[in-house]
């Protein structure tokens, strides 16, 4: 009888560990595209409550390196993926410097409609869309930066959306994309990716100057640069 009794507790406690793992740690990716979506319209409403961003360290850490990056253009053109409730545009139009206009793309409705408020009030130099991260509906190399925080992990096929960052960012253009780490990210089984990994994925993609840097506990920043075109 003890042993039936023991026998049962160990399974509901695998089972709610599987469900910790798969629904909140791992955020549904094992169980499909539409599940993490839905997740995060679930939660929308609770999510920059949750992340409670602080402006400074957004500002240093992420803003001035990226503008750092794009002095070269007067009015840059920059595409954010997996934009969720907009917190890289809403902070690069709010630099006194950024002259330019941003595009955040993502999947869930309710993440954007969360971003809207904040972005209407830079009228055209902000645009959303609802699409997932792979077939871009851009053309090729139109953007002067790409990036994308903490979404890579989420997507069925990182590299397929990495592919596609790389086709619409313009030669001599900016990807900035953060890579999962820590020990959750470990547990991401048959995706986790070492920055020794991550950074030769990316060189494979074509891209140069791959640079990471420890940005938080679960996440680095990597910069990389697509090529200037070769001139005959
Ligand atoms: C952790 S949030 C990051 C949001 C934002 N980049 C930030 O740093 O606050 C992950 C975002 O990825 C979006 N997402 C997940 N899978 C996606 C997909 N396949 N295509 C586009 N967006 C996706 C989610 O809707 C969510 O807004």
């Amino acid at each position: 009888m003890l042993n039936w009794f023991l026998l049962g507790l160990l399974l509901a406690a695998g089972l709610g560990l599987l469900l910790y793992w798969l629904l909140i740690v791992t955020e549904g990716v094992y169980l499909g595209r539409r599940i993490v979506v839905w997740m995060y319209d679930l939660t929308a409403h609770r999510y920059d409550r949750i992340k409670q961003f602080d402006g400074d360290a957004e500002r240093f850490l992420v803003i001035r390196p990226l503008l750092g990056r794009l002095l070269e253009r007067p009015a840059p053109l920059v595409l954010d993926v997996a934009t969720g409730t907009g917190r890289l545009p809403a902070h690069l139009l709010d630099e006194p410097t950024f002259n330019g206009c941003v595009i955040g793309l993502d999947a869930s409705a309710r993440m954007l409609s969360q971003a809207w408020p904040k972005l209407s009030v830079y009228h055209h130099r902000a645009n959303l869309v609802q699409q997932i991260a792979v077939d871009l509906p851009f053309a090729n190399g139109v953007f002067d930066a790409v990036s994308c925080l903490e979404a890579l992990e989420f997507f069925p096929d990182d590299t397929l959306a990495l592919l596609e960052m790389v086709r619409v960012l313009r030669p001599g253009g900016t990807l900035l994309v953060t890579r999962r780490r820590g020990w959750e990210a470990k547990t991401f089984v048959g995706r986790y990716r070492d920055q020794e990994t991550f950074e030769a994925l990316l060189s494979s993609l074509g891209l140069i100057g791959v640079e990471s840097r420890l940005w938080q506990i679960e996440y680095d920043l990597v910069f990389a640069r697509k090529p200037e075109m070769i001139k005959d």
